[in-house]
This record gives C-alpha cells, structure tokens and sequence, in this order.
C-alpha cells in the first residue's frame, strides 16, 4: 500500500509538470522571441523598438509575423541578413511572433 500511494503520487507530479510545459509551449515563441530580440535586433531598433539605425518595429504594419519573417529572411537596405548565419528558421519565427506583439507605444 505505501509503495503504491508513493507511485501514485510520482504520477501526479510528473503529471503536473508535463501541463506545465505544455501550457508554457503555447505562449513561449514571443517570449523566447523578446530574448532573441535583445541580443540580435536591439542594437539598431532599439530596446524598447523604438528605433534608432533601424526603424521604430512599433507600426501597425508590423502585425502580421510572415511579413516580419520575410524581413529578417531577407532584409532590405541596411538591415544585415542575420539567418541563416546567426538565426536559424524557428528562431526567425520567434522573433516574428514577437515584433507582432509590440503595439504603438512602449508602455
Ligand atoms: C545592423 C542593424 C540592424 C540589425 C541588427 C537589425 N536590423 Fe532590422 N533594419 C535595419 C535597417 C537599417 C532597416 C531599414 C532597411 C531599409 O531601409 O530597407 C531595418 C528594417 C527592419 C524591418 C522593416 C521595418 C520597416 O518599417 O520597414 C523589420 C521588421 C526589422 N528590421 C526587424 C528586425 C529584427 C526582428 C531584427 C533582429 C533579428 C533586426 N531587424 C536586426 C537594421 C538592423
């Protein structure tokens, strides 16, 4: 009986964590893509993305994560091509999903 409650509860656990993951997996591209947008695109756009050698990422038009994705996949101008050299095509994805959750105004 104690072998068992203790099994039992090993299941619980291990079931807990797995939810876990599983709802951490739903939100986590554009919170991965934040960490991502530190280190390879704040430079130039700006911590807050405001812009600065870079233009500012906070327009409406930047909503839509496949026309972000494009950009990075193939930049434009002086915008440096960052995959697949330094990011590689989830990553892009991340980073897209991001840009897509900046609004006008950085709060
Ligand atoms: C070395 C500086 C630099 C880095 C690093 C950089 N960019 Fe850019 N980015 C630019 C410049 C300059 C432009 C404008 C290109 C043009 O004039 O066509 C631009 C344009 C863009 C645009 C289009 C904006 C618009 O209004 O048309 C997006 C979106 C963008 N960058 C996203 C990113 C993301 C995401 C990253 C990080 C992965 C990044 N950039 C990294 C310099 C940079």
């Amino acid at each position: 009986m104690q072998v068992q409650g203790a099994f039992a509860c090993a299941l619980a656990v291990f079931g807990a964590a797995a939810a876990a993951a599983f709802a951490g997996g739903t939100a986590a591209p554009a919170k991965r893509g934040a960490e991502l947008y530190v280190v390879h695109c704040a430079m130039c756009h700006g911590a807050d993305a405001m812009g600065g050698l870079g233009p500012r990422l906070r327009n409406a038009s930047r909503k839509d994560p496949r026309s972000v994705e494009r950009i990075i996949v193939k930049p434009t101008g002086a915008m440096p091509p960052l995959f697949p050299s330094s990011l590689n095509q989830e990553q892009v994805k991340d980073l897209a999903a991001f840009v897509a959750t900046l609004d006008n105004k950085p709060h």
